[in-house]
């Protein structure tokens, strides 16, 4: 199948799924409810489930089985937007093409739409614990779950970093460190998370983390690309605060230019760790060159 064709799929499996978590609207929270509605619902491009799929099925099929992850993933990753376009953080009043959460609600609604989304993800993994009787399926999630928590603390720390950063020199290390944690960890949780879920082994396992570590920081890479000389209609989010907010990127460290050499290098470098999948990590080396060359 054409990648795109089955990119649009994968995004439409996680949709629906999503649409089953929403919650009521008629209860005293339901503003609040309504607010996490809107941010998990606003149009994100699901990559992260997508790579937990995408990676589970290298060595399964029956894809059922990590929805409950892909659910839980997106719903941090939501909670990590809400919160990263805040007032005190980044104080974007758009994204998706629409108002940010706190512009929308306010501002004490989107931190406790963070909160919510943030332990509903949790929810949505203890109840699949619950659920699970065979012992080696149990130990695989306990092993997942351990890493959820990690992956988000790292992310947290990552964002407290980048703000701490603003309008400071930043060495190359110091650069990275902030990119792997506030977007780096929670794209490898999802690579991992397929590959524990689908029983890769420890060999596996390496090399696709390998593979995650670098699409994540190529990511990130991008992210700063297109918060330079994006197009703000298709990218639905402010073009140019990373330089009003003096954030240390890699277009404030390195250029344009030598920031999509690096990004090009990396994207090939993590194209390599899959040589051993054969064509069943054809869509994920698509992910890879998705990741490098999106306009949103
Ligand atoms: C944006 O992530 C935040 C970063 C980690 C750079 P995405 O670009 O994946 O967000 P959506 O969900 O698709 O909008
Ligand atoms: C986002 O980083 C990382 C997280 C939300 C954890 P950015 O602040 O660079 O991303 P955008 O550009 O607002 O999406
Ligand atoms: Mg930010
Ligand atoms: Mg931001």
């Amino acid at each position: 199948m054409d990648f795109k064709e089955e990119l649009k799929q994968y995004q439409e499996i996680i949709n629906k799924e999503l649409e089953k978590y929403l919650r009521k609207k008629d209860c005293l929270e339901g503003v609040l409810n309504e607010s996490m509605e809107y941010s998990l619902m606003a149009g994100g491009k699901r990559l992260r489930p997508i790579l937990v799929i995408a990676t589970y099925t290298l060595f399964k099929d029956d894809i059922k089985k990590c929805l409950p992850y892909c659910v839980a993933i997106e719903m941090v990753h939501n909670f990590s937007l809400i919160h990263d376009d805040l007032p005190g953080i980044d104080n974007d009043d758009f994204r998706h093409g629409k108002l940010t959460n706190h512009k929308k609600f306010n501002e004490a609604t989107a931190i406790l739409a963070g909160d919510g989304l943030l332990n509903n993800s949790y929810i949505v993994i203890s109840d699949d614990l619950k659920n699970t009787k065979n012992s080696l399926e149990l130990n695989r999630k306990l092993q997942i779950f351990n890493e959820f928590t990690i992956a988000v603390d790292r992310m947290i720390a990552g964002e407290y970093v980048d703000t701490e950063y603003e309008g400071k020199e930043i060495s190359k290390e110091d650069l990275d460190y902030i990119h792997q944690n506030k977007t780096g960890a929670l794209l490898k949780l999802c690579v991992r998370m397929g590959a524990i879920l689908g029983g890769a082994n420890e060999q596996e396992l390496e090399k696709l983390t390998t593979y995650a570590k670098k699409i994540g920081l190529a990511f990130q890479i991008k992210d700063d690309i297109l918060g330079e000389e994006g197009d703000e209609k298709v990218l639905g989010k402010p073009v140019g605060n990373d330089k009003e907010l003096k954030k240390c990127t890699y277009v404030s460290k390195y250029g344009l230019e030598e920031s999509k050499k690096i990004l090009d290098k990396i994207t090939k470098e993590a194209i390599e760790n899959l040589s051993g999948f054969g064509n069943k990590a054809e869509f994920l080396r698509g992910l890879a060159l998705y990741i490098e060359n999106r306009n949103k």
